[in-house]
């Protein structure tokens, strides 16, 4: 087992001020106002390796042609590719075609609520099993991926996440994560890493987790 940094102060404390922050600065992204697990599994592919302006018209676009995974698992791959363009990292809608196949054939075209079965299907790995366990689901199962890696570890490691452990990382956002609050509580990791907590010019003076964060002051 790996250790976890903090106390339960520390974690609790971290938890509600996420949440308050979360109300007053919540982005409205369209697939935070569904909760079908084909429409977050779309937008979490999507936003794997393409930013959220882009996503945007994309992700209404891919859910106008393939409004369901059985829609989607009718196409040819060929079709499904060419939707895709211009995405780019063209692996991606190989592997969505896949998991909408396999969820057809499989799961009678509904996608399983638990991570682990979520990981079976090839291209759904560790972060977008939790992200379609809570989004859709509202498990509280962890997600992690590069801005909650940066939040964690500034603010209970005090250093780069890239340099903690990962499987230490997973284990304390799993420890963070509140059973009733998942949904809510992954967005907002989300959303305050990827507009507060930033790589670069982060903002330290106004932030909320600044009185225990090991890494505060950071410019
Ligand atoms: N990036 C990946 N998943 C996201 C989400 N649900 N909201 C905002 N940005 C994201």
């Amino acid at each position: 087992m790996g250790k976890t940094p903090a106390d339960g102060p520390t974690k609790r404390k971290f938890r509600s001020r996420l949440l308050t922050w979360y109300a007053r600065h919540k982005r409205d992204l369209p697939w935070r106002r569904t909760r079908d697990p084909y429409h977050i599994l779309v937008s979490e592919i999507m936003l794997q390796q393409t930013q959220v302006e882009r996503v945007i018209p994309k992700y209404h676009e891919f859910l106008r042609r393939y409004p369901t995974l059985e829609a989607l698992a009718r196409a040819s791959r060929a079709q499904v590719k060419k939707s895709w363009y211009p995405l780019g990292y063209n692996i991606r809608p190989v592997h969505l075609h896949l998991v909408a196949r396999e969820a057809v054939a499989r799961y009678g075209g509904t996608l399983p609520d638990d991570p682990e079965t979520l990981q079976t299907f090839k291209g759904i790995g560790r972060y977008t099993a939790g992200a379609i366990a809570s989004f859709a689901y509202g498990k509280p199962a962890p997600i992690l991926d590069t801005n909650v890696k940066r939040v964690l570890g500034r603010v209970f490691y005090g250093m780069d996440g890239r340099r903690v452990k990962e499987r230490d990382l997973w284990q304390l956002a799993g420890a963070l994560v509140p059973r009733r609050r998942a949904y809510d509580f992954n967005q907002a990791l989300m959303d305050f890493g990827a507009t507060w907590c930033t790589p670069r010019k982060p903002l330290c003076l106004p932030c909320p987790m600044r009185t225990f964060c090991r890494a505060y002051p950071l410019a």
